[in-house]
């Protein structure tokens, strides 16, 4: 390849902080635009970076022949157009998590990706983290044998976003099952091979952000006009016949410092927890259990970072994308179905 592959981020708040060093890392690509719309955040991210080319609209961005590669980090909403915008004029896409806050937003992006022929990628950071890579090794070398249920979970105590980015339905499409579910959801249906869900019956509640001095640890009052779930369940069903409980939320009277994320994959030769990468097993002759801890090498980068050159390092060697836009449709189409559930009062079919 001719020369590194040229990225320009587009929403240059938080999370794009955490891909700047994987871009400064990778091999394959490096980091030479910036777009928001906030032009104050935009030109201090410029100087404390060193990035000259910042543009108010990503449009700009699109239509330069010297970039190669939009990474996408502004609130949910606007996810799915800037990415369809993106792909059509030719570049290559890596979206924050959710890919976008609804299944048929994902299958638009899908199709726009199709007719691009470029490479779309969801930044589902947690699968780069050492302990997620370990246990999926060990997964698909068969240690479990047949995984047919688990158990994901993502709680935390009064520890809410509490911008309008993501507390208003109409730039995040969605409370902590969109904000957070995505991360456990995604990690357990990638463990377990991600069967097709046939089935959710879940809830999606708003109860403790309704209090009189509802308040976030990290900072500020939980805002009054809040219109998303703080908390959402699910019990889903896969055409496999495996089964999955799955809980999140942003605020609930939860026993935990700061955040409380675990999954318990059950199959049919042995059990396993996540992130301690503990593997249960059971000899059936001398009726003994016996538990081992697998070794877990850790990436040198963080996995935000870890992403970003994994996606750059797929591109460059003609690889399929390393988080498929087609198991983050899976994703929310499970978190839409827990929204149907909660309105219609019963299981709803995916
Ligand atoms: N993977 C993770 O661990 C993780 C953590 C936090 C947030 N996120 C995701 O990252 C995304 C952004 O979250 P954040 O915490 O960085 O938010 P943020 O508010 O800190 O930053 C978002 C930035 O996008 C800009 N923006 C808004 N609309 C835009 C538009 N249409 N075009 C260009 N810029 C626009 C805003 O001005 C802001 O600077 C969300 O999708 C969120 O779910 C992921």
């Amino acid at each position: 390849m001719a020369g590194k592959l040229k990225v320009g981020i587009v929403g240059v708040g938080g999370i794009a902080g955490t891909h700047l060093p994987g871009w400064a890392a990778s091999d394959d690509a490096e980091l030479v635009a910036g777009s928001d719309v906030n032009e104050n955040v935009l030109q201090s991210w410029g100087e404390s970076n060193g990035i000259s080319m910042l543009v108010a609209d990503p449009a700009e961005l699109f239509s330069n022949q010297d970039i190669d590669i939009i990474d996408i980090c502004t609130p949910n909403m606007y996810h799915a157009p800037l990415a369809i915008a993106a792909l059509a004029a030719g570049k290559h896409v890596i979206c924050e998590k959710p890919l976008a806050p609804t299944p048929g937003a994902i299958r638009d992006m899908i199709a726009a990706r199709d007719a691009s022929g470029k490479t779309l990628m969801t930044a589902q950071h947690f699968r780069f983290e050492g302990s997620s890579q370990a246990l999926k090794r060990e997964i698909d070398a068969g240690a479990l044998g047949d995984v047919y249920h688990a158990r994901g979970w993502m709680l935390r105590r009064a520890a809410a976003p509490t911008t309008p980015g993501f507390v208003l339905k109409e730039h995040s499409g969605g409370g902590p099952c969109i904000d957070i579910g995505v991360h456990i959801l995604d990690l357990t249906l990638w463990m377990m091979g991600n069967p097709k869900p046939v089935a959710v019956s879940g809830v999606a509640r708003n109860t403790l952000a309704r209090k009189d001095g509802a308040f976030s640890v990290w900072g500020g009052a939980i805002p009054k006009e809040m219109d998303v779930a703080e908390m959402a369940a699910g019990f889903i069903r896969f055409d496999n016949g495996a089964t999955l409980v799955l809980e999140v939320s942003w605020l609930l009277h939860h026993d935990t410092q700061g955040e409380d994320m675990q999954m318990w994959l059950y199959g049919t030769d042995g059990g396993s927890h996540w992130p301690t990468c503990e593997i249960l097993k059971t000899n059936y002759e001398t009726k003994q259990h016996y538990n081992t801890l697998l070794k877990v090498t850790g990436n040198q980068l963080e996995p935000h970072a870890q992403e970003c050159v994994e996606f750059a390092r797929a591109i460059a060697a003609g690889a399929p994308s390393p988080v498929p836009a087609e198991q983050s449709l899976q994703v929310l189409t499970i978190l839409d179905g827990i929204y149907r559930s909660q309105e219609e009062g019963r299981e709803v079919t995916l």
